[in-house]
């Protein structure tokens, strides 16, 4: 375990990183980075330090670099690029917080609580000549880069409609403080619901939302886990505040529309569906089987690649996500997870948030 005082990397091909939040999800970037030889990952904060010392004799963190407080961290370490994994609610002043410092920042997805704290992140990232990317890592997968490959080529026409779902029968999580609407913004939409919406907006070429409906309930959640054979029984229903399932309906600038089912607890035929699907003026395609629809010579098409190529486990994503960010960071390459992607999928989920509040009434995104 190296011992030498780690600073700012000046000028040479190598990005040292801290971390704000190190849970579950901190985890699996550190094991992904594990792999990066011009990363070296220096600090990590969080509220608890035995969490963190264990990781840290894992992954070769000097102990001495660990903090319970990250703004202490941000002035000792002076990392050049800072990795947020906590719970939505701290994305915006830790990233905020980590920008003014002086480093690049990648925040795990939604970007924030809401739209405004996402635009105060990017005016934050501008001020301070920053980058600041999203933890979007289902851009990486070998499904989506192929769908969207047929879309810039234009193969689909233009996209007029995607359909998503992020639906779990019964994946109310029993951990963390996804249940608590004060830290995390929302339940399945803000959480699970985000990443397939922003695969499917990304994939439809990013249009810009103006408008949306929505609606959400909770009538699980707030009770006690019934005896439900599941994989997570037993979450905190009593600081549980979020909903169980949330509708949405989005109207872009090009006419375009999405609608999006996302549910913790939705009693429906699988016991997990996490996938889109894009119909256009020319074709269509569902993303979990690859599948294209299009009409050639005279007949119509149902077609499914020979390979796409496949991720092998979670890790990869993780990979692929970092090893886009540091290539930003170091090399200057362009970045396929842009904040300001990231604040148009907030707009969105804010609209179907505050449509919902209002009985269903539309609302304009501005
Ligand atoms: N990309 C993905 O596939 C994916 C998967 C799961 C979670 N996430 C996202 O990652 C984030 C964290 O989720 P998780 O599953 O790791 O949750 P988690 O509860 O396992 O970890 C969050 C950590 O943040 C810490 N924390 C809380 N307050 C803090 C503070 N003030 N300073 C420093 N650390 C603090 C907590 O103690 C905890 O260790 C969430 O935003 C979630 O949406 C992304």
């Amino acid at each position: 375990m190296s011992k030498t005082r780690p600073a700012r990397s000046q000028g040479k091909k190598t990005l040292t990183m801290a971390f704000i939040g190190a849970g579950g999800i901190a985890n699996a970037h550190l094991s992904a980075l594990k792999n990066f030889v011009d990363v070296r990952v220096i600090g990590l904060s969080d509220v608890a330090m035995p969490p963190m010392e264990e990781k840290a004799d894992e992954y070769g963190i000097p102990r001495e670099n660990l903090f319970t407080d990250y703004k202490k961290m941000l002035r000792k370490l002076k990392p050049d690029a800072v990795n947020v994994c906590t719970p939505n609610g701290l994305h915006a002043p830790a990233s905020i917080a980590a920008l003014k410092a002086g480093a690049h920042v990648i925040v795990e997805k939604p970007m924030a609580l809401n739209a405004k704290e996402a635009k105060a992140m990017i005016a934050a990232a501008k001020a301070a000549k920053k980058k600041l990317c999203i933890g979007f890592q289902y851009r990486f997968d070998p499904k989506t880069v192929f769908l969207k490959r047929l879309v810039d080529d234009g193969v689909m026409g233009d996209i007029r409609f995607g359909r998503v779902q992020a639906l779990r029968r019964r994946g109310i999580p029993n951990w963390g403080v996804f249940g608590r609407k004060e830290l995390q913004g929302g339940g399945p939409m803000i959480d699970i619901g985000v990443h397939v919406l922003e695969m499917c907006h990304y994939t439809m070429g990013s249009p810009r939302p103006v408008a949306a409906v929505g609606m959400t309930d909770t009538y699980l959640g707030n009770k006690p886990s019934k005896r439900v054979a599941s994989n997570w029984a037993g979450w905190d229903y009593k600081t549980y505040t979020v909903e169980d399932l949330a509708i949405g309906h989005i109207r872009f600038e090009d006419g375009a529309v999405i609608h999006v089912e996302a549910s913790f607890a939705a009693h429906h035929e699988h016991n997990g569906t996490m996938d889109f699907q894009i119909m256009g003026t020319k074709g269509g395609a569902k993303w979990g089987a690859s599948e294209v629809f299009t009409d050639q010579n005279g007949y119509m098409m149902n077609m499914t690649p020979a390979y796409v190529g496949n991720m092998k486990g979670f890790g990869t994503y993780f990979n692929l996500k970092l090893r886009d960010f540091v290539d930003h960071c170091l090399y200057d390459k362009p970045t396929i997870i842009a904040a300001e992607q990231g604040l148009m999928v907030q707009q969105m989920l804010d609209a179907i948030y505050e449509s919902a509040d209002k009985g269903g009434a539309e609302v304009l995104i501005k």
